[in-house]
């Protein structure tokens, strides 16, 4: 009797000790990135080497890195800038349905500006002797399939520049983010996203390997994370901070000019104000983003970003896969998750803390952690998902004068239960715990 007893401890010791060994090791492989110290906000980590250098384009780097260079050019970032003129298939719209009082015509257009949500069309029209572009005064919605009005003078700058798409140059309202070499030395080197936008001007490291260029997973998690930020966030000019609109009139600029990879980002950036409880053009009073580009302002308020987690866990910076693009499976939030472990979820199965069968898609992570909250345009459907990482309550979202659908119980439910029931479906779960704090 006592032998047995002693096997059967035994075995409970070694499986527990298991799963409990298990359930911790998912975080080991990040062990070193979690702990890492922050240096700050304040030191400039860009490698001496790279002071002096100046943009060179990804042609040159394929030459030693085609790996890299094979992921990333099948991604979405090279593809953001595009030359209709020497590949007119990049063209997404229907111009024989280009309504009569567009200022523009195809022929007209130089570069398209995406393709995947909205397309857009720079026209050139140079400033001052230097190259510049203009936009086309509409844009197409690729989610609707329609031509709409496209007024990108209404945006924040609206003090700082005529009320006219011909005088708004987007070599202040857009280049910066959407071409590589134009954030900082203000030179359009590749279109699109390319190597150096994160890994800072590689002249030097071209002709000598040795001579070393930023690569942000070498940094503490919130330096790590500045390399998409620069881009994946709504901005205002940083001269702001000491100037009025009024001084920067017709310079304004929408993106943090100046900066380069692994130099501190908050000289250069002035994130779009926020204040809880207030609803902005850009924000609903929550913080969450009703417009895309918006993923930055959400994350580095969410538990994930303050536990050291960052953009690259969960979106490899070359192919930005995998991004559950289709969203079928947990697999990418269960790389560290796991059921009744201290990071959560808390309770001892999905069905239990879901509520939802495990096959269904209300067992789905990103469906209750990030919710389709934002548009594209103002006649785009929600598509947007949160990068809040928290849960939204369906009284917390009539409390925030939120639209229904942005809650992610009624997104799935408009049809079979009011915000009324599920708030009561997930009272009666006990489930309530962030809506009380
Ligand atoms: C002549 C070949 C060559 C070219 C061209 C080249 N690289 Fe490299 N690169 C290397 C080698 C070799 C290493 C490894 C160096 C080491 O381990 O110290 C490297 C390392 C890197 C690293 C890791 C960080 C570092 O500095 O060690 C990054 C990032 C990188 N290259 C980016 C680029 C980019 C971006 C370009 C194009 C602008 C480029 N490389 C062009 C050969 C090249
Ligand atoms: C959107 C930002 C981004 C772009 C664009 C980008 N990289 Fe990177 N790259 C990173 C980050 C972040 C890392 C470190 C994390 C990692 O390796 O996944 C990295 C790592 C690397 C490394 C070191 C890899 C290793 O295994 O040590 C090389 C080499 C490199 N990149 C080359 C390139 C080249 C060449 C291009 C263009 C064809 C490119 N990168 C485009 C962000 C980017
Ligand atoms: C220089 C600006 C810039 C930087 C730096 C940048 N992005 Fe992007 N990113 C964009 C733009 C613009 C798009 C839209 C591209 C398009 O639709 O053609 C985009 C698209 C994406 C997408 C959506 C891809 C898809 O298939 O729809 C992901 C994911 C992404 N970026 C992640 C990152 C991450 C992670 C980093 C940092 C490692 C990063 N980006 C750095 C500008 C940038
Ligand atoms: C601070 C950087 C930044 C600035 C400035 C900026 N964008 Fe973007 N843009 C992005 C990023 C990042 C994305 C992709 C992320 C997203 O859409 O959520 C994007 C997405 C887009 C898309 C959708 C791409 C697609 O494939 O559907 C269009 C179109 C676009 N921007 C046009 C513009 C225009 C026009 C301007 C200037 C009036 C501008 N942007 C200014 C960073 C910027
Ligand atoms: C915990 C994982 C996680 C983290 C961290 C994360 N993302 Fe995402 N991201 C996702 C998932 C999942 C999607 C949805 C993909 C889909 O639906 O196709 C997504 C979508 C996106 C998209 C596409 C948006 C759109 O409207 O289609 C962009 C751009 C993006 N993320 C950028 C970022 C940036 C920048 C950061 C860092 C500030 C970041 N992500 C951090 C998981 C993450
Ligand atoms: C690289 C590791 C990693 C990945 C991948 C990851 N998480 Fe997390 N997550 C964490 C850590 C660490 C915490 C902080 C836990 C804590 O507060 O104790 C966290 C916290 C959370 C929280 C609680 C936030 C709060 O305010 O308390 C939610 C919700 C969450 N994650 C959802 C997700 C979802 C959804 C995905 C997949 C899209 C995901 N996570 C992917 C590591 C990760
Ligand atoms: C991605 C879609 C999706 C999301 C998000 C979702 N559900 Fe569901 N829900 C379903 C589906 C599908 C079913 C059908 C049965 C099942 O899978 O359990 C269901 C079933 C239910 C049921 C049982 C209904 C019945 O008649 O037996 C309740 C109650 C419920 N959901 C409440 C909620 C609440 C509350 C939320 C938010 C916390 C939520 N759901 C989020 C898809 C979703
Ligand atoms: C049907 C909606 C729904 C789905 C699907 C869902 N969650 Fe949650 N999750 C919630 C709610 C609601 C809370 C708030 C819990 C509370 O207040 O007690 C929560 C809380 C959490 C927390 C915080 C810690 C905790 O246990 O309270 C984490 C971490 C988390 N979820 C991760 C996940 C992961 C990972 C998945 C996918 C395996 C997932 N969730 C799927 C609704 C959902």
């Amino acid at each position: 009797m006592k032998k047995i007893l002693l096997v059967l401890l035994s075995i409970v010791i070694i499986v527990g000790g298991y799963i409990g060994y298990t359930k911790a090791q998912k975080l080991l492989p990040f062990y070193q990135q979690l702990t890492q110290t922050h240096v700050g906000t304040e030191v400039d980590l860009q490698p001496k080497t790279q002071k002096e250098a100046h943009y060179v384009g990804a042609a040159k780097c394929m030459e030693c890195h085609k790996g890299k260079y094979d992921s990333w050019s099948h991604s979405q970032h090279p593809k953001m800038i595009q030359d209709l003129v020497k590949d007119p298939s990049v063209v997404v719209a229907d111009f024989s349905k280009l309504p009569k009082d567009a200022n523009f015509k195809l022929s007209d257009a130089t570069y398209t500006v995406g393709g995947k949500f909205k397309q857009r069309y720079m026209i050139r029209k140079d400033r001052n002797g230097t190259e510049d572009y203009v936009l086309g005064n509409y844009q197409w919605n690729v989610q609707t399939k329609k031509w709409q009005h496209f007024k990108p003078w209404k945006y924040w700058y609206k003090t700082a520049y005529p009320h006219d798409n011909e005088e708004l140059p987007t070599s202040r309202a857009c280049d910066g983010c959407h071409f590589t070499g134009f954030m900082s030395q203000q030179q359009r080197v590749d279109t699109g996203i390319s190597c150096e936008a994160c890994h800072g001007p590689a002249s030097e490291h071209v002709k000598d390997p040795d001579s070393k260029v930023y690569q942000a997973d070498m940094s503490d998690p919130v330096r790590q994370n500045e390399v998409c930020l620069q881009c994946h966030m709504r901005n205002r000019d940083k001269r702001l901070d000491d100037q009025n609109m009024s001084a920067i009139y017709g310079d304004a600029r929408d993106y943090p000019f100046g900066y380069e990879p692994g130099k501190k980002l908050s000289e250069y950036k002035k994130v779009a104000p926020f204040t809880p409880g207030h609803e902005t053009k850009e924000f609903y009073a929550n913080g969450m983003g009703k417009k895309n580009r918006t993923q930055g302002n959400e994350y580095v308020h969410s538990m994930m970003s303050k536990h050291g987690i960052t953009c690259i866990n969960c979106h490899n910076p070359h192919t930005l896969a995998p991004t559950a693009q289709n969203n079928t499976g947990n697999a990418l939030c269960m790389k560290c998750h796991s059921f009744g472990s201290l990071v959560g979820p808390h309770q001892k199965s999905l069905q239990a803390h879901t509520h939802h069968k495990a096959n269904s898609k209300g067992s789905l992570c990103v469906e209750c952690h990030m919710p389709k909250v934002g548009r594209h345009t103002g006649k785009s459907p929600l598509t947007v998902r949160s990068h809040a990482f928290g849960f939204v309550t369906p009284r917390e979202t009539l409390m925030y004068d939120m639209p229904p659908e942005t809650n992610a119980c009624f997104a799935c439910h408009k049809n079979d239960r009011s915000m009324q029931t599920l708030q009561k479906d997930l009272e009666s779960w006990g489930m309530v715990g962030w809506d009380k704090r």
